[in-house]
């Protein structure tokens, strides 16, 4: 069930470097909302046609109980300026929750779960890590939370109440282990055995992820973010290849030749089952895994 609703401001908190926190009163969504799941927002004054399309967020946290919804994000260009603009008593105009979640149930198996953030990536997997809390032994999430610069690192002192452990990577070294956050992934695959990745971040780091999971032999569910139009499957602007589950191309044309398969990210997604939208051979995942990219 999806909602359009105008939504009031009640809280916009500073969130570290250009990023707030936006905590909107949106009981009917707070209610349904699933980890993964996305709101589409209208991100411009009443009156005006700029611009013209609305932005999609993940579900930061959702609290049924007060109705709430929140988002986590980071001023890039027009729309999010205009919501980090927002007050308190403000309305804006919310499209959701749209978008099919995390599945929860591969997390309990009883092995350690993992959760791999890259950037803003962050925001969908602190709710994901919330609901685990609730429905897992303490300790049992382990969170890989990797950025370009500590700068750019958000909330660790929430997240560490979340996990079991929170293992910080930057890409310059400034704040925890320096490199990409797939190093210290690798290290513990190798060493320890896991039940089920969930991962959210820049492509690249996804693939990387996926790749470590396809040679571990573990289910892996990464949520990809595209550019967006509707936000519901109807303009098409989202599609993403995808392949069937054992990592082979999708439909097969005449002839046996290879015929792609596409996806749409709002609503077939934007979680995926990695082996979907990353096929992996077992040279692939062994370059992945040894570091090459
Ligand atoms: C399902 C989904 C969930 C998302 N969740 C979050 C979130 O929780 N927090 C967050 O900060 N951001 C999130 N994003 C990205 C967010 O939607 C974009 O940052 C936002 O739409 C930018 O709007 P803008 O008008 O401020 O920037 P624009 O003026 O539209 O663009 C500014 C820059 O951002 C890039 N950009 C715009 N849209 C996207 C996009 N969808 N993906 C990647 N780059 C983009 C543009 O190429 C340009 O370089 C999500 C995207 C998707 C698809
Ligand atoms: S954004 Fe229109 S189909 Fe996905």
């Amino acid at each position: 069930m999806k909602y359009q609703l105008s939504c009031t401001v009640l809280e916009q908190r500073p969130a570290g470097a250009d990023c707030y926190e936006l905590t909107l009163l949106a009981p009917p969504v707070a209610a349904v909302a699933r980890p993964g799941q996305f709101v589409h927002l209208v991100c411009r004054a009443p009156g005006s046609q700029d611009p013209l399309l609305r932005r999609p967020l993940s579900i930061f946290a959702a609290n049924d109980r007060q109705g709430t919804v929140s988002l986590l994000y980071r001023v890039v260009g027009r729309g999010t300026a205009w919501l980090a603009a927002l007050s308190p008593g403000t309305r804006v105009d919310l499209l959701g929750p749209l978008g099919h979640g995390f599945d929860l149930e591969q997390a309990r198996g009883g092995e350690p779960v993992l959760l791999v953030a890259g950037g803003m990536g962050v925001a969908p997997l602190h709710f994901l890590a919330t609901a685990l809390q609730s429905q897992l032994p303490a300790g049992q999430v382990i969170f890989y939370y990797g950025a370009a610069t500590g700068r750019q690192l958000l909330l660790q002192d929430r997240l560490a109440a979340l996990a079991g452990r929170l293992i910080i990577c930057t890409d310059d070294g400034s704040r925890g282990r320096a490199g990409p956050v797939t190093a210290p992934l690798a290290d513990n695959l190798a060493a320890h055995p896991a039940g089920v990745i969930y991962s959210c971040g820049p492509r690249p780091m996804l693939e990387a992820v996926a790749a470590l999971a396809a040679r571990h032999n573990l289910p892996c569910q990464v949520s990809l973010e595209e550019k967006m139009a509707c936000g519901v499957g109807a303009c098409l602007g989202c599609a993403c290849r995808t392949y069937r589950g054992d990592g082979q191309v999708g439909a097969s044309g005449a002839g046996g030749q290879e015929s792609p398969s596409y996806s749409l990210v709002c609503t077939d997604g934007p979680v995926f089952d990695a082996r979907e939208v990353f096929p992996v051979s077992g040279q692939e995942s062994d370059r992945w895994a040894e570091g090459e990219k």
